[in-house]
């Protein structure tokens, strides 16, 4: 279906409730439905917003279009959770029905100030020609719940030398100051992020832009993030226009990190290789926040912009990760699920076996919703792995293979394709002699943490829902395998 602007403009507001009833009934009996991963109710959800730590809660926000799979105008959700596990939906966070926000309540974060949650985020506005006015804004939450938005922006304005595509404030506090950085382009038509700064959250200083050694990196970077672990600074963004480069940067935007510490006085960052978070086919626009113990949280958005989905012709599109924990290890991030999901754990199987160029199958290793534990010992095989969502026709392919040194997720034949002319395989390098995989799969979804998180592929993976087997091989040798395998929610 093609939509119009005028339909992709529609307030949920504005829409009948039998309108509304039919969309969610066609949601509802969507066979791609997620249990244990944050997913719209309908329309569509695009990156994590506002991710923070107030008032006993975790709130974690995302944008959302309600009424259909397409990028419309965005509010605000809100869900929250107490143990960053189970979430609780909390309805409409933002709507964009203000001068500041017309055309849409875009990305921004959270920062938690007076007691309160200030929530500090891109109002998208167009005038009569058509032509986009970003405006910065705050909201502010209390600890009812209720939330309050700003009348007048804070930052009105575009700083000279930057197009209209300047957005997705993240806020923090440094030495009694707080600072934003916004993802901007430069009226050349590059990407970068630019730094302001505030005494208390409302009268904001445009400081200037941030040097890094990436002047020439694509033309726009959305959803910047900047922290710091163990007084480590790591800088987060998602760059757009990025050329595929060997196994890297295949999909249509990319998601990343430096490491390198921000000087706020000289406005920048010295820093080392750009890395990708994510290897897999579904990731982007990242967003972290510092849980109560000083853990460094990551959740991303499972989907990319400007891209179909077979979830589309049932009225909803995409969903976020799982948490993660994020640490640093020998100048590399490792990622890995948060321990709390630990709680999801169901009926647990294990197995221990000898692979000799075979694939071998278990009793009661076949599951459309489990997390899955998985480790390798190589001998002389040239490459080992797992199969999973197995059915005659179907098969989504984990391998190691020890010769090229590669991980490679193979989603050729995982069921409906998606975006295929964007590639069916991601691999990385990853030099090991032993090689664990670790597996959160749901109706339609893998988060693949191997090595303790020293890579991750998180994809969306649309089988049908009898494709259920799982099985483990080796070729061209031995492997010796052990896994551990744990129902969700069944
Ligand atoms: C990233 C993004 C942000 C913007 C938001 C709009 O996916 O384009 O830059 O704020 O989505 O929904």
């Amino acid at each position: 279906m093609q939509w119009t602007t005028e339909q992709r403009y529609t307030r949920i507001e504005d829409v009948s409730s039998s309108e509304w009833n039919a969309l969610k009934k066609q949601v509802d009996s969507s066979p791609w439905r997620q249990t244990y991963h944050i997913q719209p109710e309908t329309g569509l959800l695009n990156d994590p917003n506002g991710f923070s730590f107030y008032n006993g809660e975790y709130h974690l926000f995302y944008q959302w279009f309600p009424l259909g799979p397409v990028h419309g105008i965005k509010y605000w959700y809100h869900t929250k959770s107490k143990d960053l596990v189970h979430w609780e939906n909390a309805g409409i966070a933002l709507r964009p029905n203000d001068d500041i926000d017309s055309h849409g309540a875009y990305s921004g974060s959270g920062i938690v100030h007076n007691e309160k949650l200030y929530l500090m985020y891109t109002g998208n506005t167009r005038d009569h020609n058509w032509v986009r006015h970003p405006k910065q804004n705050i909201a502010v939450m209390d600890e009812n719940g209720f939330i309050q938005k700003w009348t007048k922006p804070v930052i009105g304005d575009v700083p000279a030398g930057y197009t209209d595509h300047f957005r997705d404030p993240k806020v923090w506090k440094e030495n009694g100051q707080f600072y934003a950085i916004i993802g901007a382009q430069r009226t050349g038509q590059t990407g970068c992020v630019v730094l302001f700064s505030s005494p208390d959250m409302e009268n904001w200083t445009f400081e200037g832009e941030i040097e890094t050694k990436l002047p020439h990196f694509g033309y726009m970077w959305e959803c910047p993030d900047y922290f710091t672990i163990d007084g480590q600074g790591i800088f987060v963004f998602s760059p757009q226009g990025i050329a595929p480069e060997g196994d890297s940067y295949h999909n249509i935007y990319q998601s990343g990190y430096v490491l390198g510490n921000l000087n706020v006085e000289t406005k920048s960052i010295d820093h080392g290789a750009f890395w990708e978070l994510d290897r897999g086919f579904d990731f982007y626009a990242p967003q972290t926040m510092e849980a109560p113990d000083g853990r460094r949280i990551l959740v991303g958005w499972m989907g990319l912009p400007e891209m179909a989905y077979p979830t589309d012709s049932h009225g909803w599109a995409h969903c976020l990760t799982l948490p993660r924990e994020i640490t640093i290890k020998n100048g590399r991030l490792m990622q890995r699920p948060v321990r709390e999901l630990q709680q999801l754990r169901g009926t647990q199987v294990k197995t221990a076996a000898d692979l000799r160029n075979e694939v071998k199958t278990f009793d009661s290793f076949s599951s459309t919703a489990f997390e899955m534990i998985c480790s390798f010992e190589l001998d002389d095989a040239d490459s080992c792995g797992i199969e999973i969502r197995v059915s005659e026709e179907e098969k989504t392919i984990i391998t190691y293979d020890a010769l090229k040194q590669k991980v490679h997720l193979d989603r050729t034949h995982s069921g409906a394709l998606v975006n295929s002319e964007y590639g069916t395989v991601r691999s990385c390098f990853l030099a090991a002699e032993k090689i664990t995989f670790h597996l959160f799969v749901d109706s339609s979804s893998l988060e693949l943490f191997v090595n303790d998180g020293a890579e991750v592929f998180t994809s969306r993976l649309f089988p049908s829902e009898d494709s259920a087997g799982i099985r483990f091989f080796a070729k061209g040798g031995r492997a010796s395998c052990q896994a551990v395998k744990w129902t969700i929610g069944e």
